[in-house]
Parts: C-alpha cells; sequence; structure tokens
C-alpha cells in the first residue's frame, strides 16, 4: 500500500507518496502566492491551498496504481487563522503564523489579562503569530466580518476539510491557537470567552494518527482512487517534521531550517518553560514537546539570492566562504520580526560590521551564521529551561547546504544527524496517515521502520571556540537595536 503526505507550506504545498516500508515514490511540489498587503501582515487565500494541492495530488498519483492508495495526511503551517462564514464560505484571506498584526491584542492578554493567567489556561503566553490574537484583531478591526464567523480552523484543517468533510484539528496543531488547555487537551473555556468566540465554532479535537473521515467519493473518483482512502487528522508542520526525523518518544531533538526556523524537544509529559520563551505544545505521538521558533531562518537565505543578489545558484555562492568562525559581518535574521527568543513583531534584519573590503561572500556567509546563530539563541532559551541535547535531526530546505549544517553544529556545539531525505513534514505526515490505517500500531514504531541517518555533521572543537567568541557579540546586537526597532 502507498500513503500521501502533503506539507502545506508557506512558499508552495509538497506532496509525498510513500510505500508502508518507507519507500519515497514520488514528490511534487505547487507553489501559491503569499502577501504581504502592509509591511509585517502575513497573507494567503485558503482556495489555492486546495486548488494546489489536487492539483498535486493528480501528478503525486500518476506514478502508481491509484487504488493501491490507502491514507492521506499533513503537516501544515502552523497558527494560520482561516474563518468561514454559515455557508462555508472563507471569510478573509488567512492570517498566517508570520504576521504581526496583533501587537495590541497581544499587549492587551499578555499584560491586561496577564502572561501568568493565560500561561494557567494554555500553557503558553501570546505572541503575534498565535490564533487567539488575531481572532481578536478581527473582533477589534473587522467586526462585521467577525460576527459572520460560524467557523475557525487552521490552514492544513482546512484542506482536511475540503477532502473529507470532517471539521477538525489535532492537538499539536491547535496547541498553537492559544486556545487549547494543552496539558489537558481541552479547548480552554476562558480563552474562548476572552476572544469571544464558542466551542461550536471550533474543530473537533483528535491526535493526529487518528482517523477523522475518509477521502469524498467524488474527489476519490476523480483521482481513481478507492471510497475508503483514510483521512488522519495530521499535525503542525513541526510536529509532523519531528514525525519524519524520528524525533518521538523522550528528549529527542530535531531543528527545521524551512522558512521558518524551529528547534523542536520532545518530553514524556507535558512540561512548560518557566520563561515561557518556549512553547509547551502537544506532539503528534500522543506525547508533548517544547518549541523555539524563529519566524525566518532558510527564509533569509532566499531573501538574499532572489531578491538581492538576483541569482538562483545557491550552491556556487556558498564555494566562495572559506573563513568559518572570522567574519566581521553580523546579519540580523529578524526580516519578519521575531518570536523565540524575543517576542518582538517590530524587529527587522540587520546587517552590522561591514567595511571597505568587506565581500559579497561575506555578507552571504553572515546571513547563513546570523540564522546558526538565533538558532544558538533558542537552544540558549532550552538551556535555561534545563534541556541541552547533545545531538539533533535536522531538516528542511535549508538543511540541504552542508555548509549551513556544520555552521549549526559548531554553533550549537551539537551533533547533527542528517536524515536520508529532508522532506521533514510530508514523510511525517505519511506515516501518521499508516498508523491511522493500522499498518503500525504507534507513531513510534513507523519511525523505528522508516526514518533512516544517512550521516552525522561532529563540531570541531576549534571552530567551536571561534563560533563561540563570535556569539558572545552576535547576541549583544538585538538589545542594542531594540529600541531602535520601535521607532522605525
Ligand atoms: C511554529 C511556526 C512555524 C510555522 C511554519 O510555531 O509558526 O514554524 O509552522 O510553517
Amino acid at each position: 500500500m502507498y500513503y500521501i503526505g502533503i506539507d502545506l507550506g508557506t512558499s508552495a504545498v509538497k506532496l509525498l507518496l510513500m510505500r508502508e516500508d518507507g519507500k519515497i515514490e514520488n514528490v511534487v511540489s505547487r507553489e501559491y502566492e503569499l502577501s504581504f498587503p502592509h509591511p509585517g501582515y502575513s497573507e494567503q487565500n485558503p482556495e489555492d491551498w486546495y486548488r494546489q494541492t489536487l492539483d498535486g495530488l493528480k501528478a503525486l498519483v500518476s506514478v502508481v496504481d491509484p487504488k493501491e492508495i490507502g491514507g492521506i495526511s499533513f503537516g501544515g503551517q502552523m497558527h494560520g487563522l482561516v474563518a468561514l462564514d454559515e455557508e462555508d464560505r472563507v471569510l478573509r484571506p488567512a492570517i498566517l503564523w508570520n504576521d504581526g498584526r496583533s501587537i495590541e491584542e497581544v499587549r492587551y492578554l499578555n499584560e491586561e489579562v496577564g502572561k501568568k493567567v493565560i500561561s494557567g489556561y494554555t500553557g503558553n503566553i501570546a505572541f503575534a503569530g498565535f490564533t487567539a490574537p488575531k481572532i481578536l484583531w478581527m473582533k477589534n478591526n473587522e467586526p462585521e466580518l467577525f460576527a459572520r464567523i460560524r467557523k475557525i480552523m487552521l490552514p492544513k484543517d482546512y484542506l482536511a476539510y475540503r477532502l473529507s468533510g470532517s471539521f477538525c484539528t489535532d492537538y499539536s496543531d491547535a496547541s498553537g491557537m492559544l486556545l487549547l488547555d494543552v496539558k489537558n487537551k481541552c479547548w480552554s473555556a476562558e480563552m474562548l470567552k476572552l476572544c469571544g468566540i464558542t466551542e461550536d465554532m471550533l474543530p473537533k479535537l483528535y491526535e493526529s494518527y487518528e482517523t477523522v473521515g475518509y477521502l469524498k467519493p467524488e474527489i476519490a473518483d476523480s483521482l481513481s482512487m478507492r471510497h475508503d482512502v483514510v483521512i488522519a487528522a495530521g499535525a503542525g508542520d513541526n510536529a509532523a517534521a519531528a514525525v519524519g526525523t524520528g524525533t518521538v518518544g523522550r528528549n529527542k531533538c530535531n531543528i527545521s531550517l524551512g522558512t521558518s526556523g524551529t528547534i523542536f524537544i520532545t518530553a514524556d509529559s507535558f512540561c512548560v518553560d518557566s520563561n515561557n520563551a518556549l512553547h509547551a505544545f502537544a506532539h503528534a505521538d500522543g506525547h508533548f514537546h517544547l518549541m523555539g521558533c524563529m519566524l525566518s531562518a532558510a527564509s533569509c537565505n532566499k531573501w538574499w539570492m532572489d531578491n538581492i543578489l538576483k541569482t538562483d545558484r545557491y550552491a556556487k555562492e556558498q564555494t566562495g566562504i572559506v573563513r568559518l568562525g572570522e567574519n566581521h559581518v553580523y546579519f540580523l535574521p529578524y526580516l519578519m520580526g521575531e518570536r523565540s527568543p524575543w517576542n518582538d513583531p517590530m524587529a527587522r534584519g540587520a546587517f552590522i560590521g561591514m567595511s571597505l573590503s568587506t565581500s559579497r561572500a561575506d555578507m552571504t556567509q553572515a546571513v547563513l551564521e546570523g540564522v546558526a546563530f538565533a538558532t544558538r539563541d533558542m537552544y540558549e532559551a532550552a538551556g535555561s529551561a534545563g534541556i541541552t541535547p547533545e545531538r539533533t535531526m535536522i531538516c528542511g530546505g535549508g538543511a540541504r547546504s552542508p555548509l549551513w549544517r556544520k555552521m549549526i553544529s559548531n554553533i550549537l556545539n551539537i551533533s547533527i544527524d542528517i536524515p536520508a531525505c529532508e522532506e521533514g513534514p510530508g514523510i511525517g505526515g505519511a506515516m501518521l496517515a499508516m498508523v491511522a490505517d493500522g499498518k503500525y500500531s504507534t507513531v513510534e514504531e513507523a519511525a523505528a521502520a522508516i526514518v533512516a541517518v544517512k550521516s552525522t555533521c561532529e563540531p570541531e572543537p576549534e571552530l567551536v571556540k571561534k563560533y563561540e567568541e563570535r556569539y558572545q557579540s552576535f547576541r549583544k546586537l538585538y538589545p542594542a537595536l531594540k529600541t531602535v526597532y520601535g521607532e522605525l
């Protein structure tokens, strides 16, 4: 049998077809537009997600007998607000995870209601990208639209709804709404009240590996698929990526270098970082995790290559970088503001330290290192919570660069295990569908059977030392610039 993992990303939907023994048969990708209607705003049209997913599915299944497909599941960009009216029409473009408009609502939740109270209800504090502040933003700024909301869902849940008719979500993704009592895995009545919504507007909660329904017969027919194709709830993209890299069970770590950058640490039972610098969320394996998220990671390099250097030869640009640990140029990667650890939607990108001898390669190096240093900031936040993983898995588009992996390994002083395939959320989605269809009895069992490590990148003591000095300078830059950002 074959299983499909749908990674609903920010720049594209990536679909992956996997045999139940883990062999990847096909991967296809379909892009869609991302719009920034004001600085700091970030929106997408849910109809584009659905249309491109269907188009991708046709190409994906063309390489096998579609009747052999047993199930579909998802890893989806988290936190996005999709609001439907009573006729299931999308009320406005989805407000995405990296949208910073809800500054006032975050202030209200964290300062007026209070971080302690909010964290008591949910296990987390408010960040601009989370769903609840965006619901409040709609209430405050688009009251007519807000009054017409009948259903609220997350991006991947919109796909599940269109494909199966089931109004559902999973605990990992629901954790990022700031509406879930994460510890007790139920909606928080207090948070719903604060946001002016009712429970019937929210999807039914499932574990990521549970069946929520079946592919609609008309869609199955159009793809020549059977009518009993299982749809599993799926997970937020980071939890799905963790599944896809075998980051399940306890005390495991995964770093994702996608549009966003995350550090994801698994836990057996619910735990909160007392500073709330890390998110305390449910995991797709039925347990929990802590996660730090930076809003711009591989997207910094993409911006630098595509928009500024105007080249698509990413690997070639990196061949000129030879003096690791000696760069005098620093880059702050806050192109969309920053979540972990600063929680500052007003922060912005910056190059610092250039001189007349600075080269193009130095600046490219600074971009890659800036993302790695900011990953170290999140690793330090985990350290303050008493967690210091000595090795990690890695995934996401940026993980394909050996140079970037080497920088991260040495800047964090951590061993990096490189999986055979870096398409984490897609693999994880397919694995969740396999568990829902009974091919494996647990997510851990599926991971043990499917995930393979290709090689390991070890830190080098000399380079670790050089980078440690650079990091100590890097960490002073944001606090020095913080007040200026407010004025910009
Ligand atoms: C996690 C987060 C991002 C998005 C990217 O909290 O906001 O990683 O999930 O798709």
